[in-house]
């Protein structure tokens, strides 16, 4: 049995990576995009994509039907498995139980010739590993004989209008180099950057993790010699100015590492070395460094101020000119200036209401007034990065502390009753 030639495809899981793949494939293929969340199917349907990484009217035009039963994708030659990967809160080990669910979902619809690609980040070993036992189970058919595995690693980048799917290399992996074949023509059509064939699905999946566990230590670098120079009076940014003069040296930024990938994957990067026996210290290292950036940033603008201050904190996201709250670091310097006694009002410019409620118990101030001992510069959200000292000053009349800490104000001077603190 060769693998069949795909025309319809089957994208589990609409978010950040699915829905901009799902989008692109149905300018070419027949497309069911199913996600288990039926507000996600609902949002989609009425022609809203709440992550932005789609433009809504792209939304409402796609003949991709947005789908909240499995049982719609039936028919499909080649599924693409887009589902979150996180890990388990407390004991930071990988939690596949969304890639499970997937499978579970997928597996009684496989037919003869069938593919199904893996896009979720994991260690390498895992797609074969866990989900080849699964579908073989859910679909009474054998991996390898009657239908294939195929991984392609996600590398968008949310936010970025740049590094889209189009515009970045699409590596590719098949169990074998038929369906290798079959996965490069199918990516082929939605980047024009190419497609890399990686050596195996292994392969594939480790290229990808190391690409976020490089990032994470990589700032946690950054973050380590932020801290030392601020004791000797230095800030990071006019080090790295003089630093980033050199050709090679490396251009990463101090910063609070969130979200669903940089501060996420290594932790599965190190659980695979742990189940073969070797002690991933450098990794884990820098998620330690990482997680403790925000503590470290809480107390350094804590020493600065009065006891019960109130600060205004610009940005929860975790990262700018995006609405995704997940993982964010911010969280982690309003927890350590309220329990240092500070009351906290939260400002995003992007983020939903609702969604700080729900994940971090936050209520968002709905628009910015207000009067504050400090303002913090948490997120580098573009309409914080147009604000002058005159506009922050407007929030402290009779003076405060401007806290810089992603350094967005360096280009303005800050004159008593104003006070800047930057890292
Ligand atoms: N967001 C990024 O920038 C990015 C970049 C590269 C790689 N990745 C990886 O891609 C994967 C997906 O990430 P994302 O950011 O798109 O996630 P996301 O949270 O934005 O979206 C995932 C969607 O999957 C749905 N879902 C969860 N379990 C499901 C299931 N069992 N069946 C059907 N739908 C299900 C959710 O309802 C959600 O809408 C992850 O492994 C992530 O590490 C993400």
């Amino acid at each position: 049995m060769a693998p069949s030639i795909p025309r319809q495809l089957s994208v589990i899981g609409l978010g950040y990576v699915g829905l901009p793949l799902a989008i692109a494939l149905a300018r070419h293929y027949t497309v069911v995009g199913y996600d288990l969340s039926e507000r996600r199917v609902a949002s989609l349907r009425s022609g809203h994509d709440w992550t932005h990484e789609v433009a809504d009217a792209d939304v409402a035009a796609s003949k991709c039907r947005y789908e909240s039963k499995a049982a719609t994708m039936a028919g499909s030659d080649l599924f693409i498995v887009a589902v979150p990967t996180p890990v388990h809160e407390d004991s930071r080990k990988p939690d596949f139980g969304p890639v499970i669910g997937a499978c579970e979902a997928v597996g009684p619809l496989l037919k003869p010739g069938n593919i199904v690609c893996f896009e979720s980040t994991v260690y390498p070993g895992a797609t074969e590993e866990i989900c080849a036992p699964i579908l073989e189970k859910m679909s009474g058919l054998k991996c390898g004989k009657d239908f294939w595995l195929g991984y392609s690693p996600e590398r968008m980048n949310p936010g970025d209008p740049v590094h889209t799917l189009a515009n970045i290399v699409k590596v590719v992996a098949g169990q074998t180099p038929e369906v290798g074949k079959v996965l490069a023509d199918v990516y082929g059509k939605v980047t024009k950057a190419g497609v890399f064939m990686a050596r195996d699905i292994a392969t594939a999946e480790a290229a990808k993790v190391i690409e976020n566990a490089q990032r994470d230590i990589n700032i946690a670098f950054i973050n380590e010699v932020t801290q030392i120079f601020n004791r000797l009076g230095l800030s990071i940014y006019d080090v790295l100015d003089a630093a980033n003069t050199k050709w090679n040296f490396l251009n990463f930024r101090p910063g609070l590492v969130g979200g669903h990938c940089i501060g996420v994957d290594p932790y599965y990067l190190a659980d695979r070395a742990i189940q073969v026996g070797y002690d991933p210290t450098v990794v884990l290292a820098g998620r330690r460094t990482n997680d403790g950036m925000g503590a470290w940033l809480a107390e350094s603008v804590s020493k600065l101020l009065q006891p019960k201050s109130r600060v205004l904190m610009l940005g929860l996201t975790f990262k700018e000119n995006v609405p995704d709250l997940r993982n964010s670091g911010v969280a982690s310097v309003i927890a350590g200036l309220k329990s240092a006694g500070h009351t906290v009002s939260v400002h995003d410019a992007f983020a939903d209401r609702g969604e700080a409620k729900h994940e971090y118990g936050i209520d968002l101030l709905p628009d910015l007034n207000g009067t504050f001992d400090a303002v913090v510069a948490a997120v580098a959200h573009k309409p914080y990065v147009e604000f002058t000292p005159a506009r922050l000053a407007a929030f402290m009349p009779k003076g405060g502390l401007v806290a810089d800490i992603k350094g967005i104000w360096r280009q303005h001077t800050f004159a008593a009753p104003l006070q800047i603190w930057r890292p």
